[in-house]
């Protein structure tokens, strides 16, 4: 179906192919974009209200099938969450410690967010069982990194390959406080370990070897949890039990979705875009300064604070990017922002290298082995490194046919890059996006201009 003089889309029941088609003059970006709600706010603002006591009301949640697989979990265990599909979305919380035992597998989709956030949630429930699963990539994600620490305050959790893989059996108990130092960078481990803290008596406490995201820390507080942190050493603590009650929240636009098209506007020439009411908390815009190192003209206006969390617009128009190396702390604050890096490298002068971003092998899919072999295909010039990608910029892309591998975040990186690409390129798998950017392929229809 054509969406636009240069977009076509292609779809069976299930999948859907994305066919972009540049002129040979070349494609220009234009106009102002308004991106869809943060995904992690947007999860937690779920899960929160559905253990507090009273309403909560969210304005501006993603309706993305990942906080859908939210939803339907926190449903299934007695949350009244209405439909998800308005501008305000109001969750009835049924007070903490009173998730109901569900009738059947809590099913958290592709949503690592969703299983493992759920799961400190669960083990702190005693006497009562859960079972959880998810889609076949989330099935082959590691749970280790939050059951073991789990266990160590008691929890019951079963699975496979030695309780680390989904799905997982849960027998909630009485836990004892922690602190837990993880080996890992992880908002996922520290918001786990933080939400089973909320029903022990004492203080549950994270240390993190660099910063992760902070959404939990900020939203808990806002629910009226006593949260205690300690930036010198990347500590957060809870002291509980808890007490939470539902609060309005506002989530911000997901800047992981504004990237695609601040990588976009910066690559392809002629391009000048507007994205608005982007969340800019300092935990993650690493993005901005990767882009801001590689020399993108990226301007942030209209810097504001909403509910909590700081937002702007992003002004993004086309310059010629250089490459860098891209590692250390700044990975934790831009890891979801990797795959579009990667598009940004192969428009950029010269080499840039991205390390300690390991984690990205353990993704939706394993970004690392897919970026480079999708890029190259269409004739880029990256190589693997164990713990990141090396990639030579330069190289003029010609359109090919590539695979998302059902990964929506290399569906939609993979969809920039064929913005710049001479001729016609297909993305098989593009439905994906929908987990995390339903209207991807209607914006870029919008704003991407012959
Ligand atoms: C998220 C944390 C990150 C990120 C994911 C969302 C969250 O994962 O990649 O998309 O909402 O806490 P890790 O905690 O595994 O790094």
């Amino acid at each position: 179906m054509p969406v636009s003089a240069v977009i076509t889309t292609k779809s069976t029941e299930t999948n859907q192919d994305l066919i972009i088609q540049s002129p040979p003059s070349g494609l220009s970006l234009s106009g102002t974009i308004t991106v869809p709600g943060d995904k992690s706010i947007s999860h937690r603002a779920l899960m929160l209200g559905a253990i507090a006591t009273g309403e909560t009301r969210i304005q501006g949640l993603l309706l993305g099938e990942d906080p859908r697989s939210t939803a339907g979990c926190f449903q299934g265990m007695g949350a009244e969450i209405s439909p998800l599909n308005t501008e305000l979305v109001t969750v009835q919380g049924i007070g903490l410690g009173n998730l109901q035992e569900p009738n059947d597998i809590l099913n958290a989709g592709n949503s690592g967010t969703t299983l493992r956030l759920m799961l400190g949630l669960l083990a702190s429930h005693p006497g009562r069982f859960f079972s959880v699963t998810g889609d076949s990539s989330l099935r082959s994600r590691p749970m280790s990194r939050v059951v073991k620490p789990l266990q160590e305050m008691g929890a019951h959790i079963w699975g496979r390959n030695g309780n680390s893989l989904a799905p997982l059996a849960v027998q909630g108990s009485v836990l004892k406080p922690t602190h837990y130092h993880s080996p890992i960078a992880s908002a996922q481990v520290k918001s786990c370990i933080l939400l089973a803290g909320l029903m022990v008596e004492g203080e549950t406490t994270v240390t993190e070897p660099a910063l992760s995201r902070d959404h939990s820390e900020r939203m808990l507080k806002a629910f009226g949890a006593k949260i205690r942190i300690n930036p010198e050493t990347n500590s957060a603590t809870v002291i509980g039990p808890a007490q939470l009650s539902g609060q309005t929240v506002i989530v911000p636009g997901d800047i992981s979705s504004a990237a695609f098209w601040l990588v976009a506007g910066a690559i392809v020439p002629d391009s000048q875009l507007l994205i608005e009411n982007v969340g800019v908390n300092p935990t993650r815009t690493g993005i901005l300064e990767a882009l801001e190192m590689m020399g993108a003209d990226i301007v942030r206006e209209n810097e504001r604070e909403v509910a909590g969390e700081p937002v702007a617009d992003l002004r993004v128009r086309h310059s010629q990017l250089k490459g860098c190396t891209i590692a250390g702390d700044l990975i934790p604050r831009l890891i979801d922002e990797i795959p579009i890096l990667a598009v940004a490298a192969v428009f950029a002068q010269g080499t840039t290298i991205i390390r300690d971003a390991a984690e990205l092998r353990v993704k939706e899919s394993d970004r690392i082995a897919v970026m480079a072999s999708q890029l190259n295909r269409m004739g880029a010039k990256a190589t693997e490194l164990p713990d990141g990608l090396e990639i030579i910029g330069g190289t003029p892309l010609t359109g090919s046919e590539v695979e998302s591998h059902a990964d929506h975040r290399i569906a939609m990186s993979l969809a920039v890059a064929a913005l710049n690409a001479s001729g016609t390129s297909t993305i098989h798998g593009a439905e994906a996006a929908a987990i995390s950017y339903p209207d991807f392929t209607t914006t870029l229809a919008k704003v991407c201009h012959p």
